[in-house]
């Protein structure tokens, strides 16, 4: 039997879970609500909340796992990419753990756990093909094993989580304005407004015209009435969310046909999108794929994937030293 502590804290949630042979024990998860009023993550703020949290975190994930420090067999941690200040804290906190207890350490790339985080309930065959979409990345990967991925595309500029949050902040909506547009677009109609989608080569992706082409639009449309917004934030939502929804499918399905894949998923925080999960399995039923879609827990970040990620790479003997630093940027681990 194979216990793992696993941390998580790339960005401004704090998480601690404990993995037993590749299972979930338990998943905590310490969102910050410091950020809110800042209309997105502060950097030193969320360094700071990690600190905080991280102790309480890890000792109930230990409570609920109902397990002993003692009966872990290495400690994981994310190495990167994320905010520097806030993987320092998961990092010096797994060090310090791994090695007061004389642990084995594991460093976890946290879009290769993204994708991974489809391995803890189910067990998709490979080649399996993943559509990463989250506050900071959009990529899409392709998976020849658990441990061996290759990204075939990615933005080439905003992320498609960075572009629903920046477009809910032109509505006026509280940070991460992601969950927010998703609630607004199920009263509203997609094809109330034209949002022109981007034309990139490849698997490649971009975001970065829609949210100025958005911007555009609510400057022009508030100079002929002030309550446009109001009047009109359910389309503009279920609209926007349309655009961007159908960019994401249309590579996707783009990369499945070139490499002849019938098993794909999609995961990272926008992965949580309704009309995203919707879209997948609609395409999945036209093009005759296995879906997969995660959990709600197991979309935004999550220790439970660096768990599970930890596992793949214990059972391959993939341990890191005391030398090992965080990455705010990093290739492939
Ligand atoms: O994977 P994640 O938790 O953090 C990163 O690694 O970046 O993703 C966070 C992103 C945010 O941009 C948030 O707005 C977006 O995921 N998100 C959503 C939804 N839930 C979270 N975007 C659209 N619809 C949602 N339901
Ligand atoms: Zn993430």
């Amino acid at each position: 039997m194979i216990n793992i502590l696993a941390i998580e804290s790339s960005c401004d949630e704090t998480s601690a879970a404990i993995i037993q042979d590749g299972k979930v024990l338990s998943n905590l998860i310490a969102t910050q609500k410091v950020h809110e009023k800042y209309g997105g993550v502060v950097p030193e703020l969320a360094s700071r909340a990690h600190i905080q949290n991280i102790i309480p975190v890890v000792d109930v994930a230990f409570k609920e796992a109902g397990i002993d420090k003692k009966d872990i067999h290495a400690v994981a941690f994310t190495q990167a990419p994320g905010l520097i200040g806030s993987l320092l804290v998961g990092a010096c906190f797994a060090k310090s753990f791994a090695q007061a207890l004389n642990k084995p350490l594991i460093a976890v790339h946290h879009l290769q756990a993204h994708v991974l985080s489809h391995f803890i309930d189910a067990q998709p065959p490979f080649p399996f093909l993943c559509l990463t979409v989250s506050g900071g990345h959009t990529q899409i990967v392709l998976c020849k094993d658990h441990l061996d991925m290759t990204v075939l595309g990615e933005t080439m500029d905003d992320a498609a989580g960075e572009a629903f949050d920046k477009v809910a902040k032109m509505l006026g909506l509280p940070y991460p304005g992601g969950p927010l547009v998703d609630k607004n677009a199920a009263l509203g109609n997609p094809d109330k407004f034209k949002f022109p989608m981007s034309e990139m080569k490849d698997f490649e992706y971009s975001f970065s015209g829609i949210k100025t082409s958005v911007l555009y639009f609510l400057q022009a449309q508030k100079k002929l009435n002030p309550h446009f917004i109001e009047e009109n934030l359910f389309d503009i939502c279920a609209s926007v969310q349309h655009t961007i929804v159908k960019t994401l499918l249309l590579k996707l399905e783009k990369a499945a046909k070139a490499y002849k894949i019938k098993h794909i998923g999609i995961a990272g925080g926008v992965s949580a999108n309704s009309a995203l999960r919707k879209a997948l399995i609609e395409s999945g039923e036209k093009n005759n794929w296995q879906v997969y879609i995660p959990k709600f827990e197991y979309c935004t970040d999550n220790a439970a994937m660096i768990g599970i990620t930890a596992y793949y790479k214990y059972l391959k003997g993939q341990f890191c030293d005391l030398t090992t630093t965080p990455s705010a940027r990093a290739i492939w681990a």
